[in-house]
């Protein structure tokens, strides 16, 4: 916190008062707006929390106008070139790079905790047989906090360190297991040989009547694209956590919150979007006319994969997705016509000035859905990918929530717009 302020003028009242500047690291300062109603009666009006910074927070830093991402000081660019996803979710987690010693203990902690207890299959098999996975997994992440009713001290750090991996551990057995009981497999349980993605690969897709052949392309390209997902500060599913965390929920309750916010198509569920709407479009000769559509505001159609709240500037994980997108499918030997349709779009819509005036650019889950796909990810498990790996950042924000020292309950006031008092009215005279 700098001994800097802003003088507010109230014109009105003819009074001022002074709000204290808080700054961090790196980014823009912040007012520190927390004594304004008690010391002007004003509240501040921001929806959709353009302007207001929640929380003071150490883990990851985004510059949205000149397309910078760090987790923990580290770019994107470098981790997702070195690191994998594992020792990523550490970094997030604790702040550093583990040395080789630690990396040893987290994986060895993380593959011990992935079973499922087994009565939560029964859980799963109470669904009906086309539940969406998002709910499956929603569902039964928040019924961890009865299986782990009894390691829920949140006073202790033990017990939160032991949530967070079991969360890590346990979510890609989970989503798996939801994506099975859709097509009518047996859970595959799983095997502690196999490190974290390619395990996850196996409870997907091994049957029980043949070995699975697994082609290193797919495990390295699920591995970074769980690092591009991995955190991305205080968006829409990440505050939700830290909103349910702030009152003392359980962690399992808080990150079962943050994948019902994830879900929706302007948050994580965008990745399905875009699929659907480039197979909507077709051909690349259609890309106009949807340019077109996206532009009219009475069409209710927005390009998905296209804008984002902070990038003002090129996504740096759809930079990197968009190259992985042409080795994944050029590995695979892949020809897949939505590619072509994406490109397309691509074009269009970035030489087109709606989208350059308002800065629209591919955002991450404009190319992810496609190579998902090319790794035959079935669409409707294409947001579940993204909640195995936004689980790391969830876990890590709540961890830092938990030994924030002035934490407070998340409150937002409102401006009122209904009705002033008036009294009631009996039936018969309404
Ligand atoms: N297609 C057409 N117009 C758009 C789009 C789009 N995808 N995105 C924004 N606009 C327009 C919008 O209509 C508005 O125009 P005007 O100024 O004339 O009213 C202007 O651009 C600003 O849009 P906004 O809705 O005020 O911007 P926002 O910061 O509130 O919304 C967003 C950000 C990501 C929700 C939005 O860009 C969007 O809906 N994109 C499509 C969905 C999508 O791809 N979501 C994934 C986001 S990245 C991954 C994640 O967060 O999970």
């Amino acid at each position: 916190m700098s001994d800097q302020s802003v003088q507010l003028i109230d014109g009105k009242n003819d009074r001022s008062t002074s709000l204290p500047i808080v700054t961090g690291t790196l980014g823009d300062p912040a007012l520190d707006i927390g004594r304004l109603n008690k010391e002007t009666g004003y509240f501040t009006y921001d929806p959709g929390f353009v302007s207001t910074a929640s929380t003071r927070s150490a883990i990851t830093y985004i510059d949205g106008d000149k397309g910078v991402l760090l987790y923990r000081g580290y770019p994107i660019e470098q981790l997702a070139k070195h690191s994998n996803f594992l020792e990523t979710s550490y970094l997030l987690i604790n702040g550093e790079l583990p040395s080789r010693t630690e990396f040893n203990q987290f994986e060895h902690e993380v593959t011990h905790h992935t079973m499922m207890h087994e009565s939560q299959k029964n859980f799963l098999n109470g669904f009906r047989y086309d539940a969406h996975p998002m709910a499956m997994l929603c569902a039964s992440v928040a019924s961890l906090s009865a299986f782990y009713h009894d390691n829920l001290d949140m006073d202790d750090p033990e017990q939160r360190r032991l949530a967070a991996i079991r969360l890590i551990a346990k979510v890609p057995t989970i989503a798996a297991a939801a994506y099975r009981s859709s097509v009518g497999w047996p859970v595959r349980y799983p095997r502690n040989n196999l490190e974290y993605v390619t395990r996850f690969l196996h409870m997907m897709f091994e049957v029980p009547s043949e070995p699975l052949e697994l082609n290193p392309t797919v495990a390295k390209a699920l591995d970074l694209l769980f690092i591009l997902h991995a955190d991305h500060e205080q968006n829409a599913s990440t505050s939700t956590v830290r909103l349910v965390g702030s009152t003392g929920a359980n962690p399992y309750a808080c990150i079962a919150a943050g994948i019902a916010a994830l879900w929706g198509p302007a948050h994580g569920g965008a990745n399905e979007a875009v699929l659907s709407m480039l197979t909507d479009i077709g051909d690349a000769k259609n890309v106009a006319s949807a340019v077109a559509k996206a532009k009219d505001k009475d069409s209710g159609f927005r390009l998905m994969g296209f804008g984002h709240r902070v990038y003002k500037n090129f996504d740096p994980r759809a930079t990197i997705i968009r190259e992985m997108t042409h080795k994944v499918l050029a590995d695979l030997n892949i020809k897949d016509p939505l590619l072509d349709v994406a490109m397309a779009l691509e074009e269009v819509a970035l030489k087109d000035s709606y989208f350059v005036e308002r800065k629209l650019y591919p955002n991450v889950d404009f190319y992810s859905g496609i190579i998902y796909k090319a790794l035959r990810i079935p669409t409707e498990m294409f947001t579940v990918m993204f909640a195995i790996a936004r689980t790391a950042g969830w876990v890590a924000h709540w961890l830092e929530q938990q030994v924030t020292p002035d934490a407070k309950i998340g409150r937002p006031r409102q401006v009122y717009t209904g009705s002033v008092q008036r009294d009631y009215i009996e039936v018969g005279k309404r």
